[in-house]
């Protein structure tokens, strides 16, 4: 076993300002992840050069991947930092936020354009009111098992890093908002807004953006099957294209 946990971490004031990396060293204890390890430096913020510096800010929330919240690059791969097992990684632990989103502070990145996303396709299904609308559109345990994986999408935007079509000279949506129009267009209820979700995903910044390099899903955490959202949402918007083209 080491006896030090040591971590490279890439350091940024606010956002804007330039970024650096600074080296951290911390006695090795057996079953620690990511986060217990920023909680350790959080406590004493000294680097491994015995210089005090500010504490690394990052985000998380439930600590058990199901929130998105602490996504960050560990080692050069977009993960949850979470769940990321000391005892698994390669030493020096190299952290670094998100690419593909503005820092905001050191790990911690604004992911407001993925949410901005998910309102263009209008990823719900509108309740008309709060009154009892009673039981619900019967769904075959088919239908079920298809639409789970879409459901467990916690916008953590491992896709969106992962997308070379995703970056800020384009205002393409990225794969996980085409994987909530899959399942919601797939519900009975939901269905009845399909076409607004359509439409929404033509233009600049719609699914005609996608350059099928399937990246999305070989990151995703959630095993999502994007590649199979993206097919099917774009034969969809075809024929939505065709009907409004045709009357
Ligand atoms: S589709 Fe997968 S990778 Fe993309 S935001 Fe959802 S959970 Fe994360
Ligand atoms: S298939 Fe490729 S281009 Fe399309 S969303 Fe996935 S990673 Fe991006
Ligand atoms: S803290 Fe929620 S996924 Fe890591």
């Amino acid at each position: 076993m080491p006896s030090t946990i040591e971590l490279r971490i890439k350091r940024q004031d606010q956002p804007g300002a330039p970024s650096r990396w600074e080296e951290f060293s911390l006695p090795y204890r057996k079953d620690m992840n990511v986060i217990t390890c920023l909680m350790e430096i959080q406590r004493n913020p000294v680097t491994r050069q015995g210089k005090p510096t500010a504490p690394v800010a990052w985000d998380c929330s439930c600590l058990e991947e199901v929130c998105g919240a602490c996504t960050m690059l560990v080692n050069g791969k977009v993960r949850q930092s979470c769940t990321a097992l000391v005892d698994q990684l390669a030493q020096p632990i190299v952290l670094a936020p998100m690419t593909k989103f503005p820092v905001v502070r050191d790990l911690c990145v604004d992911r407001q354009r993925m949410f901005d996303s998910l309102i263009r396709v209008r990823a719900w299904i509108p309740i008309d009111g709060t009154y009892a609308l009673g039981p619900g559109p019967r769904l075959s345990s088919t239908e079920q098992q298809a639409a789970y994986p879409y459901s467990q999408c916690m916008t953590c935007g491992c896709c969106m890093e992962a997308c070379p079509q995703y970056n800020d000279r384009s205002e393409f949506l990225g794969a996980a908002p085409i994987g909530q129009v899959r399942l919601f267009n797939g519900h009975p209820t939901g269905r009845m807004n399909a076409e607004e979700r359509l439409r929404a995903l033509m233009g600049p910044g719609g699914i005609g953006e996608c350059g099928k390099a399937q990246n999305c899903e070989a990151v995703c955490p959630k095993n999502i099957p994007l590649n199979d959202a993206i097919a099917q949402v774009g034969r969809q918007v075809t024929i939505r294209m065709l009907k409004d083209l045709f009357g």
